[in-house]
């Protein structure tokens, strides 16, 4: 299993910000963005990642993340010319995925529950014939995707930011598919906005019933964090938690550990690597 990490676009709606600075390099507490969604492919045991941004952020994430072997893992970077949609992702990267099933989890996305691993291994053991999405529950669900289910939770629609939605169900940003991805994002054409939209992969692999939709439920934290208000929304998320139980959320060596990526002895360097901070006393605790 490959899985790319989307961390393009131009942040408009964080400006003057993200003027300088690549939206998934500012700090959602004390790790970068970045780290949150890479920590939950991490936990799943997916070491292929290939981090996929523009040209002037790329060179960003390298010097953050290097090749991946600190943890355990390797690391592919792609450049994305211009945003032009979450799909094209797959038609960038199909030399890195070739003959594999491949999950992308968007560069903004900040996902926290206990069963989130098990999610998404067993979207994992099903890729290769079957589609997975993960969708939550919101108030306004008309700025994302939205994905209507009959009782028996067949799948009946799936809409790219509609007027009217039919429910109130929003697709988050995680995916994962076989690897016939690669040429379902190359068969569909731009939407009205310019954009290869998801949304259209996953109503083609609606209509070839290959589409599961796992619903991440009440004890799930879902945020995007594309405006200043889900920023800081997220950040208090994450203190309150980390503060009252004493964990971390998005620690990157943590999950590689935990999966059995990071052996102990990499868990050790890396605690060396960050011993004048907080960080690398955390990281030291969970050696003992
Ligand atoms: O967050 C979940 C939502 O993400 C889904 O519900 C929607 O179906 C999906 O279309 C997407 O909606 P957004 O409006 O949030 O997409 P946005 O254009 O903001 O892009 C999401 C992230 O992906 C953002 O951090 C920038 C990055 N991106 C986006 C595009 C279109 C890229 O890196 N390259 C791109 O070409």
């Amino acid at each position: 299993m490959k899985a790319i990490i989307l961390a393009g676009g131009k942040g408009t709606r964080l400006y003057p910000i993200t003027l300088g600075v690549s939206k998934q390099l500012l700090p959602v507490n004390d790790v970068p963005m970045i780290y949150y969604p890479l920590s939950v492919l991490l936990r799943a045991g997916i070491s292929e990642i290939a981090i996929i941004s523009t040209p002037d952020h790329l060179p960003g994430f390298e010097n953050l993340l290097g090749c991946g072997s600190q943890l355990g893992a390797q690391f592919t970077y792609i450049e994305q010319p211009q945003p032009e949609g979450i799909a094209q992702a797959f038609i960038l990267a199909e030399k890195f995925i070739g003959r594999d099933a491949c999950a992308l989890i968007l560069g903004d996305n900040i996902f926290y529950g206990s069963q989130l691993t098990e999610l998404l291994k067993s979207a994992i053991d099903r890729a290769a014939d079957k589609a997975t999405l993960f969708a939550y529950e919101v108030k306004d669900s008309k700025r994302y995707g939205v994905i209507e289910k009959d009782a028996s939770g067949k799948i009946l629609s799936i809409e790219e930011k509609p007027k009217h939605p039919k429910s109130n169900l929003a697709v988050t940003g995680l995916y994962v598919y076989p690897n016939t991805i690669v040429s379902v994002a190359n068969s569909i054409r731009p939407s009205p906005r310019g954009e290869l939209e998801i949304t259209d992969v996953n109503a083609y692999y609606m209509k070839s019933d290959q589409l599961v939709c796992e619903q991440l439920g009440r004890g799930y934290a879902w945020f995007d964090t594309g405006t200043i208000n889900s920023l800081y929304q997220a950040t208090d998320y994450v203190r309150a938690l980390e503060d009252r139980q004493g964990f971390k959320i998005g620690c990157i060596e943590e999950a590689a550990f935990q999966a059995g990526l990071l052996s102990k002895a990499g868990l050790q360097k890396r605690a060396a690597f960050f011993e004048h901070n907080d960080y690398g006393t955390y990281l030291k605790s969970l050696i003992q």
